[in-house]
C-alpha cells in the first residue's frame, strides 16, 4: 500500500494530469479539464489528486467530482499505470465521499464501461451497486454500467 498526500488540483497540474490521460484508456477530455481548472470556471466540479510525498510531489492518479441533479457524479478516476494496485484509487474515492458529503450530497454515482472490471471491482469494494445498464453508451458501441452508491462510502468486508 502506499499512502500519498491528496489535494485539490489546480492548472499547474494539467500537464501532470494530461500524462496520466495519455496512459490510460479512460481520458477526460483536455479542453474540459481547461475549463474547468481555470481560474474564471464558474464549474461545480472538483478535482483531487494523489501526490508522492517527495520533492517533486508527482501527480500519482486523480479523481473528479461533480453533480447529476441532487447527487454526487464519479466524471474520472484514473491511477498511473506504474501505481496502480497500491491502495491509491481507493484512497482517491475515500477524498470524494468526504469532499461529496461537504458538499451536502447523500448519494454518489458513476458510469463505467461493462468490461472495466479493474474498476467496477474497486467500486464494489467501496459499497457501489449497480443500477442498471445503459446499451452501446460509449462511442465503440460498448454498454455502460451505472453504479450508485451511499454516502459516505464505507468499503466492504472481503471474505
Ligand atoms: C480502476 C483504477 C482507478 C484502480 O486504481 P488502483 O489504485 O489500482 O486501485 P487500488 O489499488 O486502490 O485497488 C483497490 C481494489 O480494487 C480492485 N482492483 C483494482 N485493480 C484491479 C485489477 N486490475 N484487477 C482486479 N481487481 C482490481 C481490487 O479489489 C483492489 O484491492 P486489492 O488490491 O486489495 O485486491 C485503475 O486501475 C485505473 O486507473 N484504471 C484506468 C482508468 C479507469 O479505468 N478508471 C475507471 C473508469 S473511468
Amino acid at each position: 500500500m502506499y499512502v500519498p498526500d491528496i489535494d485539490f488540483l489546480t492548472s499547474d497540474d494539467i500537464p501532470d494530469i494530461l500524462r496520466i490521460n495519455a496512459e490510460s484508456q479512460c481520458s477526460w477530455p483536455e479542453e474540459v479539464i481547461r475549463s474547468d481548472l481555470s481560474d474564471n470556471s464558474s464549474s461545480e466540479i472538483t478535482y483531487l489528486g494523489a501526490f508522492a510525498s517527495t520533492a517533486e510531489a508527482p501527480l500519482l492518479g486523480y479523481a473528479v467530482l461533480g453533480r447529476e441533479k441532487r447527487e454526487g457524479l464519479l466524471m474520472a478516476l484514473i491511477v498511473d499505470r506504474i501505481y496502480q494496485r497500491r491502495g491509491i484509487g481507493r484512497q482517491l474515492l475515500v477524498a470524494v465521499s468526504d469532499c461529496a458529503m461537504y458538499l451536502k450530497f447523500r448519494r454518489l454515482k458513476l458510469k463505467v464501461r461493462k468490461s472495466n472490471s479493474a474498476a467496477i471491482s474497486l467500486y464494489s469494494q467501496m459499497s457501489f451497486v449497480g443500477e442498471t445498464v445503459r446499451r452501446g453508451y460509449y462511442s465503440n458501441g460498448e454498454d455502460a454500467v451505472i453504479m450508485s452508491a451511499k454516502l459516505p462510502l464505507k468499503e466492504r468486508a472481503l471474505n
